[in-house]
């Protein structure tokens, strides 16, 4: 996906959804990226916001920008939060994690009163699955995780091959909390819904990525102009 296009999905979400004086959720990655320039363009403005953000990069981020930031736990409740993904389907049924911070960015969804997506058309799709699902598990013992979750997908009817995610210098990539990233390699989830039941009563699966009922809306960016897609208010 170009950049000018992350942008223009930033910026049309941000005009409709942004306003002054609200609790945001900072995304993670390339797209949300300029949605968080965006909150500090805003603010240099005379406009402003009280942000948690959802991994230590976008943290960062966010403090070179000046944007004020607190935690969760201290705040509660967001009135919004605005994140990318890595593919998202009709029912705005989500696969999140390509960056290993679905964890921290699904609590922040959780917590927010409406959820944003913002992405490119390419992103939308019919069947979520394309992508590799990521499940985040703790480290103890994880290739028995890694096996329950291969048999798990298998009462389901859908065949599935888990790789440990590995960092840039070949060892495992450890998450913001510590913990490892099995990626599911599959022909893709004809039922979400009970991929993600199945995912959570796996011991030693601390949360995967698929975000079911937690998007309000996503803004979709193409070179023909950003559509729109509403789900719950
Ligand atoms: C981070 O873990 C992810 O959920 C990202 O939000 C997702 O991978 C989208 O990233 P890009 O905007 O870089 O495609």
């Amino acid at each position: 996906m170009s950049d000018h296009l992350k942008r223009r999905a930033a910026e049309a979400a941000a005009e409709a959804e942004l306003k002054s004086g609200m609790r945001v959720g900072l995304g993670t990655g390339s797209t949300a990226k300029h949605f968080v320039d965006i909150v500090g363009e805003r603010m240099r403005g005379g406009e402003t916001f009280l942000c948690v953000p959802t991994s230590e990069a976008t943290r960062r981020q966010a403090e070179g920008l000046g944007i004020p930031l607190t935690t969760l736990e201290a705040i509660g409740e967001l009135d919004l939060t605005v994140d990318g993904a890595d593919e998202l389907d009709d029912a705005l049924r989500l696969i999140k994690g390509g960056g290993a911070a679905h964890l921290r960015e699904k609590m922040v969804a959780f917590a927010s009163k409406r959820m944003i997506v913002i992405a490119d058309q390419s992103k939308h799709v019919r069947m979520l699955g394309a992508f590799p699902l990521p499940v985040e598990v703790v480290p103890f013992a994880h290739p028995a995780t890694a096996r329950w979750i291969e048999a798990g997908f298998a009462q389901l009817g859908v065949a599935v091959t888990t790789r440990l995610r590995l960092a840039k210098d070949g060892d495992p990539l450890v998450t913001d909390n510590g913990n490892l990233i099995y990626d599911c390699l599959s022909a893709g989830f004809p039922e979400p819904e009970k991929a993600a039941g199945m995912l959570a009563a796996i011991p030693g699966v601390v949360e995967h990525g698929l975000f079911i009922g937690l998007c309000s809306a996503a803004y979709l960016a193409s070179d023909q102009g950003v559509v729109v897609l509403a789900g719950r208010p």
